[in-house]
């Protein structure tokens, strides 16, 4: 029997990695110093063999021609995916912990979506808070790095599949069916504005009652990461909370300023 033929994982070429990411501020805008470069390459290297391209340096040569192995480059760097109600059950503890006693106890709040991808995440908030309390002004800030999926979020318009996480109940109350698609409606709309950000480089706004950011800083090193979270501290309000991914965690949270309140949640105290 013939046995399976695996691509070896390719060693960390620093010479070659910084080459890379030199190429890769000038072409995508992204700044891979702040990236663990160990993970990184292993995606670049499979990312450039999957096209059938030598190595990172094949790849980059590549991209500066085609602007669609561009845009596949930077999503695979970036990795956009996401879903409507990512892990339900953490959902439902922001809503019981957080936004329901915020939004029934105060004139209004705001809350950014930091890494909004294709903008499940700022369209889920928008929804619960409807849902909550239909009245209470709710100003969500959805910001990505990625001006392509910040572009197709603000359409508000997703495909039967991508709706997956979305109820029936739901879909009547908060879409229309445009065709085979569905698309947010205004009530939600007006509620979110997008805005190109990016978490290693840009200022952050303040103050907010809650920030989600789930999922984004996967490949950000050990010093960005504490870096973003005493960010994200100053911008929260006191009593606020920073909403993280399911298998997210912050190590050294009292040094970021925060205090663990249940599991992903971090309040400022
Ligand atoms: C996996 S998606 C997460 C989407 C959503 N938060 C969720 O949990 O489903 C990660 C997003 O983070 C964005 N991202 C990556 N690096 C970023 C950075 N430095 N600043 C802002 N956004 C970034 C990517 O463009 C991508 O859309």
């Amino acid at each position: 029997m013939a046995l399976p033929i695996f691509a070896p994982v390719p060693e960390l070429d620093e010479d070659a990695y910084d080459r890379m990411a030199k190429d890769v501020r000038t072409l995508l805008g992204i700044d891979l110093s702040q990236y663990k470069p160990a993970q990184v390459w292993r995606r670049v290297n499979g990312f450039a063999t999957a096209r059938g391209l030598a190595d990172a340096d094949a790849l980059v040569a590549r991209a500066g021609q085609d602007a669609a192995l561009r845009q596949a480059f930077l999503d695979m760097l970036t990795i956009n995916v996401s879903e409507f109600f990512r892990n339900p059950e953490a959902w439902d503890i922001l809503v019981a912990q957080y936004l329901k006693p915020m939004l029934l106890g105060q004139l209004s709040i705001r809350i950014w979506s930091a890494g909004c991808s294709l903008g499940y995440e700022p369209f889920t908030i928008a929804m619960l808070a409807r849902e909550i309390a239909p009245h209470t002004p709710v100003h969500i800030l959805a910001t990505d790095l990625d001006d392509t999926v910040l572009s197709r979020a603000r359409s508000g318009v997703y495909t039967e599949a991508q709706m997956a996480g979305v109820s029936p109940s739901r879909r009547t109350r908060f879409f229309r069916q445009v065709d085979k698609n569905w698309e947010a409606r205004p009530e939600l709309q007006a509620m979110i504005t997008w805005q190109r950000h990016d978490l290693l480089r840009d200022p952050y706004e303040r103050p907010f009652d809650i920030i989600c950011c789930r999922n984004v800083v996967i490949y950000f090193t050990e010093a960005a990461k504490t870096e973003m979270y005493k960010r994200f501290c100053e911008s929260l309000r006191v009593g606020g909370v920073l909403f993280l991914g399911a298998t997210e965690s912050i190590p050294n949270v009292r040094a970021v300023g925060l205090t663990p309140s249940g599991l992903t949640f971090y309040k400022r105290p």
